[in-house]
């Protein structure tokens, strides 16, 4: 039977990185399930279409074609056709992310994708449901956390080093802003499955964090 990590948590805990880390180290597919709401996203705001317009973001869907690859390792996604993994990233990509994700029936549209991946990999997935809707009977499920302000710190110094012209405030700002429509919304909302490890990686740097990660699995997974 394949063996499932789901990794749910807030903006900026360091999911993605972590898991990427993690799922190399014990040798997993590593699917990074808010790349697939950032693609949806990015299609709506090409579009001009507002994307907390529910009904307009529903009539996109049938023209969206969404593909995940794996492409040396790395994951990468198609948006019909196009690979669109640096665009997905821009900062006003996330919050349309986060918009559309509220929608029912986007979240609907990516269930199987995601499903997918679980039947036929040993995989180690990260969003803010993953534990909770998309594979709830997960050998591991890690709900990763750290405090606001450093988050937003991690964020911030990333932004920067990629010569971005940002301020703290605003990354804070965003970030809490995201995380309040994530935990808010009515259907499946960012919170940790009862049966989650909180791991909390405030005091750890980026090293610790996947150590603590790796255990974690191994310990709950027997592997
Ligand atoms: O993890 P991320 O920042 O790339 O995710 C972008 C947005 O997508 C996030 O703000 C909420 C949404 N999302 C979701 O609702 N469910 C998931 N499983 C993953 C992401």
């Amino acid at each position: 039977m394949n063996i499932a990590v789901a990794i749910d948590g807030p903006v900026g805990a360091g999911k993605s990185s972590i898991a990427r880390q993690a799922a190399k180290k014990i040798d997993f597919i590593y699917v990074d399930t808010g790349a697939m709401y950032r693609g949806i996203g990015l299609y709506t705001v090409r579009k001009g279409v507002a994307t907390r317009d529910a009904e307009a973001v529903i009539a996109l869907l049938p023209e969206i074609k969404l593909d995940i690859k794996i492409v040396e390792g790395a994951q990468r996604v198609f948006l019909n056709g196009e690979d669109v993994s640096e665009d997905i990233r821009l900062p006003e990509i996330s919050m349309a992310a986060s918009d559309v994700s509220a929608i029912p029936e986007v979240r609907a549209f990516l269930l199987d994708l995601q499903r997918g991946f679980a039947k036929t990999n040993n995989v180690i997935m990260d969003g803010r449901d993953i534990g909770t809707v998309i594979l709830p009977d997960a050998q591991v499920k890690i709900y990763l956390t750290a405090d606001a302000e450093v988050r937003a710190k991690r964020r911030y110094d990333e932004l920067i080093a990629k010569g971005k012209d940002v301020k703290y405030e605003d990354v804070l700002a965003d970030l809490n802003q995201r995380d309040y429509n994530d935990m808010n919304r009515e259907i499946a909302p960012l919170r940790a499955a009862d049966d989650a490890v909180i791991a909390d990686t405030t005091e750890l740097d980026f090293e610790q964090s996947c150590e603590l990660i790796v255990e974690i699995i191994k310990e709950k997974a027997g592997i």
